[in-house]
C-alpha cells in the first residue's frame, strides 16, 4: 500500500479484460471516444469539475492558501485540464517504457491516447516553459487505489518548481539567498536531520557540477524546512523544537532526489517528494542555462493531520456540519458529528483472468460512491488444479449523512454483485 502525500506508482500486475463502455464519454465539455484502452468509470469523472482546492472556506483551499502565502513570491498557475496525454504524464519526464505506472491497473485511461493525469509534475514542462522561474500549480489528480479512510482515487496535489541562472553570478546570489535562509531557521524551533545533497546512490546529474547541484538542494531543503515550520510547528518551541528529516529518494524525473518526513503527534509522516529538475526537462521547456529544483506534496493528507479530518472522503460530502466547522484561511480542529451505524457484508467469486483487484473497487465506486467506507480481501484462494483465482470482499457500507436500513445495504451489495457480473465477468462462489 502506498502513502497519499507521494504515493509511488507500484509494481502491480496488468489489467488486461477491456470493460464495456460506450463509444463516447462527456467530459469538461468535450466528447472523447472510447476505445479498449478505456477503464475511467462514471463515478471518476464526475469529480472532474467540482475543484474543491477553489473552494473559499475548505480545508484544501485554505491549505492550499497557507503554501502560497509561503511561496509568496511564485506564480500561481492555474491548473490545467486533468486530461493529458500519456507522453505529458510519463515520457517528457522520462518515466521508462515500462513503468508500472502506466499500467491500466494503476491510472484512468479514457482512450488510447489520453488519461487523466497521475501527478501534477505531469505541468513541469510548461510551467517551466512559461518563463516563469519560481512558479507553484494546484492540480486534482487522479489513481487506481484501494477503499479505506486515506485512500481515495481523486486527490489533490501542489507542485512548485524553481530556476537558477548557472553564471557565476547566480550561482553566488543563491549562495548568499542559502545563506541567510539559513541563519533564520538556525533561530527557529526546528531541528533538521539532512541527508547530503547528493551521493553515489543519489546522484548529480551528467552535465551539473557538483558545486551548482549542491547549491540547488540546499535552496530546495531550506525553502521546504521553513514551509514545514509554517505547516507543523504552531506547537514547538526552542525545547520541543519540530523535527524534520530529509530522505534520498529516487524519482524519474529528478536526480539527486529527496523525500521529506516530519514527526507530528508521534508520528514519522511522510510529506513530499523532491529534487534537482531533470536537465532533459528543462530543454523540453526550452530555458537553456538554467538548473532547477521541484517538489510535489499531497493535500489532503497534510489536510487530514492540520484539521483532524479522519476520512478522506469528508473533503467530499456536502454536509454543512462539516462545512460549518471551517472559516476561510484558518487550521481549525474538526469535530466529528456523530457516525451512523455501519453494516458488513461479505462476497466471494471467481476472477475473470486479468481482473484485478483496482478493478473490483472501482465498480464498488461507482454503484454505491461514497458510502463504500471500506473494502478489505479477506481471503484468497487458488485452485490447485484449474489455476482459477477467487476472492472474499468485505465491503463496510456507512453513509456519513443519515442511518442505512439493512435492506438498502442489501440492495446496494445486491447492485454490486450484478455490476460486478455484468462489467467484469465474475463468478459467484
Ligand atoms: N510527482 C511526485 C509524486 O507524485 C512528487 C515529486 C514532485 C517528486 C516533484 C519530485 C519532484 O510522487
Amino acid at each position: 500500500m502506498s502513502t497519499l502525500a507521494c504515493r509511488r506508482l507500484v509494481f502491480r500486475r496488468p489489467f488486461l479484460s477491456a470493460p464495456p463502455s460506450p463509444s463516447s464519454l462527456s467530459v469538461l465539455g468535450q466528447s472523447i471516444l472510447t476505445d479498449d484502452y478505456t477503464n475511467v468509470t462514471p463515478a471518476i469523472l464526475s469529480k472532474l469539475p467540482i475543484r474543491l482546492w477553489e473552494k473559499h472556506g475548505h480545508p484544501l483551499c485554505t491549505l492550499r492558501s497557507l503554501v502560497e502565502s509561503h511561496f509568496s513570491d511564485f506564480a500561481s498557475l492555474s491548473a490545467p485540464s486533468p486530461l493529458v496525454t500519456p507522453a505529458q504524464n510519463f515520457d517528457v519526464l522520462s518515466f521508462p517504457p515500462d513503468h508500472p505506472g502506466r499500467a491500466r491497473s494503476d491510472s484512468y485511461y479514457l482512450n488510447r491516447s489520453l488519461m487523466l493525469r497521475t501527478h501534477a509534475s505531469t505541468h513541469q514542462v510548461e510551467s517551466f516553459a512559461k518563463e516563469h522561474d519560481r512558479w507553484l500549480l494546484t492540480a486534482d489528480v487522479y489513481r487506481r487505489d484501494e477503499i479505506d479512510a486515506s485512500h481515495y482515487p481523486v486527490f489533490h496535489q501542489m507542485e512548485g518548481g524553481r530556476v537558477f541562472g548557472t553564471d557565476t553570478t547566480s550561482l553566488k546570489i543563491l549562495e548568499e539567498e542559502n545563506r541567510a535562509l539559513e541563519e533564520v531557521l538556525e533561530r527557529s524551533p526546528i531541528h533538521i536531520v539532512d541527508a547530503p545533497h547528493y551521493s553515489p546512490t543519489n546522484p548529480v546529474q551528467a552535465g551539473h557540477s557538483a558545486d551548482a547541484a549542491a547549491l540547488v538542494s540546499r535552496s530546495l531543503k531550506l525553502s521546504l524546512n521553513g514551509l514545514m515550520l509554517k505547516l507543523f510547528g504552531g506547537a514547538s518551541n526552542k525545547d520541543e523544537p519540530l523535527q524534520v528529516r530529509w530522505i534520498e529518494a529516487e524519482f524519474p524525473f529528478t536526480s539527486p532526489s529527496f523525500e521529506v518526513e516530519v514527526f507530528f503527534r508521534g508520528k514519522w509522516l511522510e510529506i513530499l517528494g523532491s529534487g534537482v529538475v531533470l536537465q532533459s526537462t528543462l530543454d523540453r521547456a526550452n530555458v537553456p542555462g538554467k538548473i532547477g529544483w521541484a517538489f510535489g506534496l499531497g493535500l489532503e493528507r497534510i489536510a487530514m493531520i492540520l484539521f483532524s479530518i479522519p476520512d478522506i472522503r469528508l473533503f467530499w460530502t456536502s454536509d454543512e456540519r462539516f462545512h460549518s466547522q471551517f472559516s476561510p484561511n484558518a487550521i481549525s480542529t474538526f469535530v466529528p458529528y456523530s457516525k451512523y451505524p455501519a453494516a458488513s457484508r461479505d462476497i466471494s467469486f471467481w476472477l475473470g483472468a486479468g481482473t484485478h483487484d483496482n478493478d473490483v473497487y472501482d465498480v464498488v465506486r461507482d454503484v454505491v460512491g461514497d458510502v463504500a467506507e471500506d473494502v478489505v480481501v479477506l481471503d484468497r484462494f487458488t485452485h490447485p488444479k484449474t489455476g482459477r483465482r477467487s476472492a472474499t470482499f468485505r465491503i463496510t457500507y456507512r453513509s456519513m449523512e443519515r442511518s442505512l436500513v439493512g435492506s438498502e445495504v442489501s440492495a446496494m451489495q445486491g447492485r454490486v454483485r450484478d455490476t460486478l457480473i455484468g462489467r467484469l465477468g465474475v463468478e459467484m462462489r
